[in-house]
C-alpha cells in the first residue's frame, strides 16, 4: 500500500513539473491535472474522492459556501484533503475555485 501510495505521489510530481501551462493560471487545466483524480471531471468525486469523504460539489453546502471559504480549503487543506499553499499560487487556487463554480450549475 505504502509503495502504490509513493508511485501516485511521483507520478503527480512528474504532471505538475510537466505542465509549464500551469503557471498561467488557467483553472480549467489545474483542476483536470490536479483535482479531478478525486473530485471526477463534472464535481461527483471519484471512487478515491469517496473514501475520503468528498462532498459533490453540486451539495447544498458547498454550492452556499463562499468563494473565501473554499479558497481557504484549498489553500490550507481540508479533512484529508492535501493543502495546496506552495503548489499553487494563490491566483491559480483562485481560478480553479471559479472553474468549480461552473461545475455546481
Ligand atoms: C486526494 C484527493 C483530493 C484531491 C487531489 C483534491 N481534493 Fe478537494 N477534497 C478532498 C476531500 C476528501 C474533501 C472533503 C474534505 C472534508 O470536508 O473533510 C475535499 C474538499 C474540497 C472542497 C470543499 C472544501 C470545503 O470547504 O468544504 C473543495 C472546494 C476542494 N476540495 C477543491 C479541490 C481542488 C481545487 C483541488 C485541486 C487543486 C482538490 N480539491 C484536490 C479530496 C481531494
Amino acid at each position: 500500500m505504502k509503495l502504490i501510495l509513493t508511485a501516485a505521489a511521483a507520478s503527480l510530481l512528474a504532471v505538475s513539473f510537466a505542465s509549464p501551462a500551469l503557471a498561467q493560471g488557467d483553472g480549467a487545466v489545474t483542476y483536470k491535472t490536479k483535482c479531478l483524480m478525486c473530485h471526477g471531471a463534472d464535481g461527483q468525486p471519484t471512487m478515491a474522492g469517496k473514501s475520503l469523504k468528498a462532498m459533490p460539489f453540486k451539495s447544498p453546502e458547498l454550492i452556499s459556501a463562499s468563494n473565501a471559504t473554499l479558497i481557504a480549503s484549498v489553500t490550507n487543506g481540508k479533512g484529508k484533503m492535501p493543502a495546496y499553499a506552495g503548489k499553487l499560487s494563490a491566483g491559480e487556487i483562485k481560478d480553479v475555485v471559479a472553474y468549480i463554480r461552473t461545475l455546481q450549475k
